[in-house]
């Protein structure tokens, strides 16, 4: 199936997702550095995280897992220029490329790269630091229990959150897979379930170039 997943991703690109140079740069130089592009979201998902920031009118977004700057060029793109992008990195040699593909990429919008463990750089913001309208989740899986409560201290009704890689290929319902990653995001579900801070919330399975995944959306209350 991945071929026909995959074909069909080229096929939606192709008609809906229009080019621009300034993500295929970011690609190229991934590639380059011999990072797997196979971590950045796929084109439409992208697609997808600009159209949920161009629908909220949100202007300041978080991003918490940069890799390599391809989703963070998506979240930039749909930002007006008065808009303001954190994304937090926690590997030295993940935020070197994203920072030139940042760099080459010469967005109007503010992107600031901070490199370290999420938790401890939003704990060091100013204290008046204003919460986030969009925060997208795309790091450490086994870290996603934290991560959502981190999204949600630095968040306001309305804000939303997008958590990537949610199904993993249907791992997270396999008993017998306990890996950090995959327990990460058990509980990441068990702790979505109910949540007292949020108006509402789903996830989705998601097929194609990237293989059998999904993402979570909530909204918070
Ligand atoms: C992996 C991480 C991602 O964020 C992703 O979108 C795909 C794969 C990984 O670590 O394998
Ligand atoms: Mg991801």
């Amino acid at each position: 199936m991945q071929k026909t997943w995959s074909d069909l991703d080229h096929y939606i690109e192709s008609h809906l997702i229009p080019q621009d140079v300034r993500l295929q740069q970011a690609i190229d130089n991934t590639d380059q550095h011999g990072l797997s592009n196979h971590l950045a979201v796929a084109p439409n998902q992208g697609m997808l995280l600009q159209m949920l920031i161009q629908m909220n009118n949100a202007k300041r977004v978080l991003e918490i897992g940069t890799f390599a700057a391809y989703s963070t060029l998506w979240l930039a793109r749909a930002l007006p220029k008065d808009g303001y992008l954190l994304t937090i990195e926690g590997r030295d040699s993940h935020a070197a490329v994203a920072q030139e593909n940042i760099r080459n990429a010469k967005m109007d919008v503010n992107i600031d790269l901070h490199i370290g463990m999420a938790t401890d750089v939003l704990n060091a913001l100013p204290q008046n630091t204003p919460p986030f309208d969009f925060i997208f989740i795309d790091a450490d899986k086994g870290s996603y229990p934290t991560y959502l409560e981190l999204a949600l201290q630095f968040s306001h009704t309305g804000s939303i959150i997008v958590l990537d890689n949610v199904i993993r290929a249907g791992d997270i319902i396999d008993p017998s897979n306990n890996k950090p990653s995959i327990t990460g995001i058990r509980e990441m579900f068990e702790a979505l379930k109910d949540h007292p801070k949020l108006l509402s919330c789903t996830a989705l399975q998601t097929v194609g170039s990237k293989g059998h995944d999904g993402l979570a959306i909530a909204i918070v209350k």
